[in-house]
């Protein structure tokens, strides 16, 4: 039996593609910029027949990429050089909500979506949330330890996994789901998981730790003239506002590129350089602490919103970012972190150091609470790495990391050992061998291959 066959075998005929049209949808990221041929794609049923993929895929020597939602943004996702695509899509099991815990176990195929809304059904929280919640799946966000605006209050995915199940590249199942909170019996495998990125195992089940839903939420929009007053205002509403659940920003250019894409005009009678987009969230009407919290930052014309529609409007101005940029060309998408007091001075250096790289527009924004900057660059060729280099060495002069949140996949995959250094390298490297020794599980991602060490 050849490799194909064998998988057909396994989980049908029909769940595994190899027409170009059917494979397509897989074998390009949500940017454009990353992407390739897949071998085929193979669309397991459950846990076992993951398993059973990653037996075959190891019989035959045979690379595998597994992708949840493919809304990645660091190439992590997608196929390089006919890779098999291993799409969890169908894992969409939902279980039962524990309330008495607080926890409830989720197949790796799930939307982000779909697991707000179980734990909404139960008076209860997934608190954590983006703007691909439709598309992105519960398996990649924790594979990726995603982050998104609430994690100023909640963290990041880590901070919510109470234990996972995984297939290894041999085909064995790893698996942690009782959600034991005080469970310290040997290595953390989860642990090891989570922001693998797919290359040490596949998640196939999530076991989710959940918050109380916080049902009354304001936000504000804030018009500042730099990132040294928003430092300052994000100062007071950590002070004064128990309640702040995210604190994002945006810039005037990135405003007026989202307004043209939305059709719409701004909201602020007055533009200015800096914008900051506080939201928070309580069991009461957190509006007079918030209103209180920005007076004490001498604030006092901030566009509040505090009903549903009112605070979706002023949230789609920061999270339609994402797809007015990508409206406008394709994109070199850097996320990094930037410590707060090194804030100014990376925002101010960044447009001479991508123009002086080739790069046409620099548009900044991201998530002020957690220094986690999104430096999307415009104009420069796809192929073209200059302006990811100069982005990303500025940010290590300002004592940053290069990956925040989006992961580092194979867009920053040669600077790992310039931002960890080599010892943390080496030991990522010998955990990588004794896992996957012959490299099948998202090779080139995370750890790049030796040859292209820089
Ligand atoms: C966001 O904060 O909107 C996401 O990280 C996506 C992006 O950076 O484009
Ligand atoms: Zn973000």
């Amino acid at each position: 039996m050849d490799l194909r066959q064998a998988l057909a075998a396994l989980v049908g005929d029909r769940h595994v593609l190899s027409d170009p049209e059917r494979k397509a949808p897989y074998e390009r990221d949500y940017t454009g910029r990353y992407g390739g041929a897949a071998r085929v794609v193979v669309r397991p049923a459950d846990t076992a027949e993951v398993a059973g993929v990653m037996a075959v895929c190891a019989e035959h020597r045979a690379a595998v990429v597994p992708q949840g939602g493919n809304t990645g943004l660091v190439g992590a996702g997608v196929p390089r050089d006919g890779e098999i695509v291993l799409t969890l899509e169908r894992l969409t099991e939902l279980g039962e909500v524990d309330s008495a815990v607080g926890q409830v176990t989720v197949g790796a195929g799930a939307t982000l979506a779909a697991l707000q809304a179980a734990a909404h059904g139960a008076g209860q929280d997934a608190a954590l949330d983006f703007a691909a919640r439709d598309s992105c799946t519960v398996g990649g966000v924790v594979a990726c330890d995603a982050g998104g605006a609430r994690a100023l209050r909640h963290g990041t995915a880590r901070a919510h996994v109470a234990g996972l199940e995984a297939v290894l590249a041999d085909g064995s199942i790893v698996s942690r789901l009782t959600g034991l909170v005080k469970d310290n019996a040997g290595y953390d495998l989860p642990a090891l998981m989570i922001g693998s990125e797919g290359t040490l195992g596949i998640i196939t089940r999530v076991r989710w730790k959940l918050a109380p839903l916080l049902g009354s939420r304001v936000a504000a929009l804030v018009a500042l003239e730099s990132a040294s007053q928003a430092a300052e205002l994000l100062a007071s509403l950590r002070a004064h506002a128990p309640s702040l659940e995210s604190c994002d920003f945006f810039l005037d250019d990135g405003l007026q590129l989202v307004l043209e894409h939305q059709r719409r005009a701004s909201p602020l009678r007055t533009r200015a350089p800096f914008y900051v987009l506080a939201e928070c969230a309580a069991r009461s009407d957190p509006t007079d602490e918030l209103a209180q919290a920005l007076a004490q930052a001498g604030i006092d014309d901030a566009l509040l919103a505090d009903d549903g529609t009112g605070r979706e409007r002023l949230c789609a101005l920061r999270e339609g970012h994402t797809d007015a940029i990508n409206a406008a060309g394709v994109p070199h998408k850097l996320d990094v972190g930037i410590p707060l007091d090194q804030l100014d001075r990376f925002l101010g250096q960044v447009p001479e150091a991508v123009s002086s790289a080739g790069g046409e527009r620099a548009i900044l924004f991201g998530h002020l609470g957690d220094g986690n900057v999104h430096v999307n660059v415009l104009g420069a060729a796809a192929d073209d790495a200059r302006v990811d280099d100069a982005v990303l060495e500025l940010t290590l002069r300002c004592g940053g990391t290069i990956s925040a949140e989006h992961g580092v996949g194979v867009a920053k995959a040669a600077w790992l050992e310039r931002a960890r250094g080599a010892e943390q390298v080496a030991a990522m490297r010998s955990i990588k061998r004794a896992l996957d020794p012959d490299n099948l599980l998202n090779p080139g991602a995370v750890l790049s291959s030796l040859a292209a060490r820089r």
